[in-house]
């Protein structure tokens, strides 16, 4: 249960560990993981991409992540709060505090596309029930469509901007909605309710994918590690997805990290959220390219795959109406969790820095982060040729979509996790953080050498190769 108590100093505090973990679990699950995870392992070539994702998520992932809750944990207020007083009880600068306003811009920026994605999920969830209805579902088909008419679902969306624009303000509007109710009411309920239910569909359809798909073929382009291919645009994908996933770089941790109390161990906590995080990505892989395959379709469609080839990979297979709208359930709830906590993240800010009351302040930041998502929506529509970064080659030929997309994974995430390690490496107070860090031994040394020497070189150089050739064009 995500119960919160207010503790002596007045701040909403999770009940216990499992409340921490269950929440924070919940803001890392999502359409990172369903959805963004196969995409880019999917255009990235496969398993170059996904072993080195992992070794990122267990090399630099985790000790940020431990970073970042600890940063929270100590500073038990809003992000940026929190890390000034980390640097005020280091006798450091406060102008750390820079990588948690990255963070929360980073955290900004992705809800408003991430709510474009969270509408696609509503119209596809809206068609499939639509199919089942009008196919009678008593007639044991359950099978409404054909293969060819839901490939077309995607270009009728994205050839209709309207519609894109109300499902964006649909999805948008339901966590503005849980966002006003506030922590307990809120994230608590989304916590508690959503995620047993993601987790029970999540591995059914799993199963589902496995017995019925081409599993062979999907571990040879998973985990087959070809070298050649692990290029620096790669790498960077990689190591971005990674924060991406694990919701790091974007102020969040930080953030759940203050409502931790002091008993809970945050050593242990980080590795078991780093753990069902990864989990959840890898069996995404396996729900969904099993079935892509056997219905001999493209792994490279990026953001296509999980709403174009998958669901058209459903139609092939008997009662694949049900299962398709099954799935899209399954992923509203995942993506609506974490698009609670993208939004909590700013909206608390924002409630300390103005004094305003928190409904007011939620639907302030909801309105701001729709008319970006406006332009996002309709960048595959009528605002195609609207390409605000387009003059970077980085950026060249992308919409306001991909340009968010490629703004925040590849540039402003790492490079927020970059000043973490920095600053929990080599700048605050040892004496403050490694003491509650809850591990000790060969562990605390590993991770002691992973943020002060590993994270930040590794991630300066994969920013170098997979950035720089980028920006000029090489
Ligand atoms: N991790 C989330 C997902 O996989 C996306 C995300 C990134 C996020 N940063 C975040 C969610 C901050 C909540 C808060 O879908």
């Amino acid at each position: 249960m995500v119960t919160t108590t207010a503790p002596a100093e007045g701040r909403e505090h999770w009940s216990g560990r499992a409340a921490f973990i269950l929440a924070a679990i919940g803001s890392a699950v999502g359409l990172g993981n369903l959805w963004r995870f196969p995409a880019e392992a999917g255009t990235n070539g496969g398993g170059a991409f996904v072993i080195f994702y992992i070794l990122c998520i267990v090399l630099i992932g985790l000790p940020v992540l431990l970073s970042e809750i600890l940063i929270g944990r100590h500073g038990q207020d809003a992000a940026p709060e929190s890390v000034r007083r980390v640097a005020r009880d280091s006798n450091a600068s406060e102008r750390w505090a820079v990588l948690a306003d990255i963070g929360m811009v980073a955290a900004f920026l992705i809800l408003s596309f991430y709510c474009v994605v969270g509408g696609w999920v509503l119209y596809y969830i809206g068609q499939f029930a639509g199919d089942l209805f009008a196919s009678g579902p008593l007639s044991g088909a359950f099978a409404g469509s054909t293969p060819e008419a839901v490939q077309q679902l995607m270009p009728d969306l994205f050839a209709n901007g309207g519609t894109q624009v109300a499902m964006l303000a649909l999805f948008l509007g339901i966590t503005v909605f849980f966002v006003m109710r506030g922590i307990s009411k809120g994230i608590e309920f989304v916590a508690t309710w959503m995620m047993p239910a993601f987790f029970m569909l999540f591995l059914a359809i799993t199963v589902y994918g496995l017995f019925t798909g081409d599993l062979g073929q999907t571990i040879d382009f998973l985990f087959v590690f070809e070298p050649e291919k692990l290029t620096g645009s790669v790498m960077l994908a990689a190591v971005g997805q990674a924060f991406f996933s694990l919701s790091l770089g974007s102020a969040m941790m930080i953030t759940y990290g203050a409502y931790a109390d002091k008993s809970i161990n945050l050593g242990s906590t980080s590795g078991i959220i780093a753990a069902a995080d990864t989990s959840v990505a890898l069996l995404a892989g396996f729900a969904i390219f099993p079935i892509v395959f056997a219905a001999g379709l493209a792994v490279n469609a990026g953001p296509a795959l999980m709403f174009q080839s998958l669901p058209t990979a459903f139609m092939t297979m008997p009662a694949g109406t049900l299962i398709g709208l099954a799935f899209f359930i399954m992923v509203f709830f995942a993506a609506l969790t974490s698009a609670v906590a993208l939004l909590e993240a700013p909206t608390s800010w924002a409630i300390t820095k103005f004094g305003v009351g928190r409904k007011k302040t939620a639907a302030t930041v909801g309105v701001l982060a729709f008319l970006i998502g406006v332009l996002a929506a309709l960048s595959f529509n009528s605002l195609a040729d609207f390409q605000p970064l387009g003059f970077i080659p980085l950026f060249e030929g992308m919409g306001m979509f991909d340009t968010l997309d490629t703004l925040t994974g590849k540039i402003m995430l790492p490079i927020a996790a970059l000043i973490t390690a920095i600053f929990v490496g080599w700048i605050a107070d040892r004496n403050l953080l490694d003491a509650e860090n809850g591990i000790s031994g060969w562990l605390h040394h590993s991770w002691r050498f992973l943020v002060a020497w590993l994270c930040p070189i590794v991630l300066v150089l994969i920013l170098l190769v997979g950035i720089f050739p980028g920006l000029i064009g090489g």
